[in-house]
């Protein structure tokens, strides 16, 4: 079987991407091809980010690879944090952190909108390809859930009466930003030949 590296070391999405990528490829971490190092991400777009992480482990490994960059758009903060989710409240900051800056810059605010973003960026035989993922819902006033991870807790998609964080990982994972991103690329992969 053909392999391909996904430039992450984070041991849930390298589960999630493995399993739905199984008849495709065998797929290796960055720790797999021995690459330790901190990649930058400093472009200003989810789509930038995701291509300078492909491009890194191309150009500097010579793997095919593919690489995601996600974050939280926020309507009432001009799209903020966008590529700034990881850090919003300052290096070393925890997500409790990032949640609690969210809230604070919200209230009083009664536009909640918000929407998690997925890009992936494929470099796969000398080609460039782009997958979105996007899923659309609501800031909620406090933290609801104890699964997941980030804005999980204050997240409540639209079309369900729970947050992500209230979810369990295999519900999430059905319909998530990540997975629409996912699905579109297992799309292409499908009907490439
Ligand atoms: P990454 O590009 O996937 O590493 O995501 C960057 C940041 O976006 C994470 O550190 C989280 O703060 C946030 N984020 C991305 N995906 C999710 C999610 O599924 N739930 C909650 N937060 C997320």
């Amino acid at each position: 079987m053909e392999s391909i590296v996904f430039a992450s070391n984070n041991s849930h999405k390298l589960d999630e991407v493995r399993e739905k990528l199984k008849s495709f490829f065998e797929i290796n971490s960055l720790k797999d091809i021995s690459c330790f190092d901190d990649i930058p991400e400093t472009a200003d777009t989810f789509e930038g980010n995701a291509e300078q992480k492909a491009n890194w482990v191309l150009e500097k490994y010579n793997y095919d690879c593919f690489a995601d960059d996600s974050g939280i758009e926020i309507e009432a903060l001009d799209g903020r944090p966008g590529v700034f989710s990881a850090r919003y409240a300052g290096e070393n900051c925890t997500y409790e952190d990032n949640n609690l800056k969210v809230m604070k810059e919200l209230e009083g605010e009664a536009n909640r909108n918000a929407k998690f973003v997925t890009v992936i960026c494929l470099k796969l035989n000398g080609k460039t390809k782009f997958f979105r993922g996007e899923v659309k819902g609501k800031i909620i006033s406090e933290f609801r859930g104890g699964e997941g991870f980030g804005y999980d807790p204050i997240f409540r998609p639209y079309g369900y009466d729970k947050t992500y964080a209230e979810m369990g990982i295999e519900e999430k994972n059905k319909f998530s930003h990540r997975a629409v991103a996912l699905s579109k690329m297992i799309s292409y992969l499908s009907n490439k030949n």
